[in-house]
């Protein structure tokens, strides 16, 4: 609740920027647009330096591991390290580091394990619109098993006391997500429900075969947010996707710039939301230094 009211204050210009700068480098060994973009921004407004570090030219390209690159970069005076990797749980051989060298790491997203900071603007969306969570019911639909914002929010918004709902193909059901709400049909109570999150299908990670045996059209009827199923929700609802957006395919192309569509809004929460992380982990350690 602490960094979800200091990105609120930050949006709202109520939040001081502090005055120590630092000095940070964006690592993305996958894909992104939002994400990459978003904590660029956060730092210009945080007035931090940043290191250009590509990772397809970088050291990475001969071999060199996770692990000698950030310390490269701690030992050259980087106070963190934004990182997104396509290895689940990247970060876990690391965090028994004790060279002293390992700048602050902050996980932008990792394989099919965890999006930390998409999942904190998708809090803060949420609690702008509702004010709270206890008793909100949140579906989550679609690409279950390999969506790491599925299983970042799940998580998540079952401690904040959110009745969590999931949908989606059954192939597509990870089991331990039962510990953190019920499976259902998408069409069940959609009176319901206050957010629709719609996840998208992450055709970079499915098999060859699967890949091929998809098809865009059936998904949609299936497991979409068609604009029949648009209609039944309730007034107050609202719908969520993290993007980048199949349109068409998890949802109908009308839908995604439609009145109950916060989709562009976390986004632009994404900066505020990256803004309280940045300034939270380094003055955490700078605390724990001193
Ligand atoms: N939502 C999200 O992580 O988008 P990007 O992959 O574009 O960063």
């Amino acid at each position: 609740m602490q960094l979800i009211e200091q990105a609120i204050a930050f949006k709202q210009g109520t939040a001081e920027i502090p005055e120590q700068k630092r000095t940070v480098a964006n690592l993305f060994f996958e894909n992104s647009t939002r994400t990459k973009s978003s904590f660029q921004m956060a730092e210009l407004k945080l007035g931090w330096s940043q290191i250009v570090v590509d990772p397809s030219s970088s050291s990475t390209a001969k071999g060199e591991s996770l692990s000698d690159t950030l310390k490269t970069l701690g030992a050259i005076g980087v106070d963190a390290v934004v990182v997104r990797h396509r290895q689940t749980n990247w970060y876990e051989p690391l965090l028994h580091d004790e060279s002293g060298l390992m700048p602050i790491l902050i996980n932008a997203g990792d394989g099919s394990g965890q999006h930390p900071s998409q999942s904190l603007l998708d809090l803060m969306t949420i609690y702008e619109e509702f004010g709270h969570f206890e008793e909100l019911h949140i579906r989550i639909v679609g690409d279950l098993s390999h969506s790491r914002v599925a299983r970042s929010n799940a998580e998540i918004l079952q401690r904040l006391g959110v009745s969590v709902s999931f949908a989606g193909p059954a192939s597509w059901y990870p089991e331990d997500f039962n510990q953190f709400g019920q499976r259902v049909e998408l069409d069940d109570d959609l009176s319901a429900i206050d957010v629709m999150m719609m996840l998208r299908v992450q055709h970079e990670r499915l098999s060859e075969a699967a890949d091929e045996q998809f098809d865009a059209a059936s998904y949609h009827e299936a497991y979409g947010l068609t604009v029949a199923r648009y209609e039944r929700l309730a007034p107050q609802a609202i719908i969520m996707h993290p993007a980048p957006v199949n349109r068409g395919v998890e949802i109908a192309d009308s839908l995604v710039e439609s009145p109950k569509s916060r989709i562009f809004k976390q986004m632009a929460n994404g900066v505020f939301a990256r803004m309280a992380i940045l300034t939270s982990v380094t003055e955490a350690k700078h605390a724990v230094t001193n």
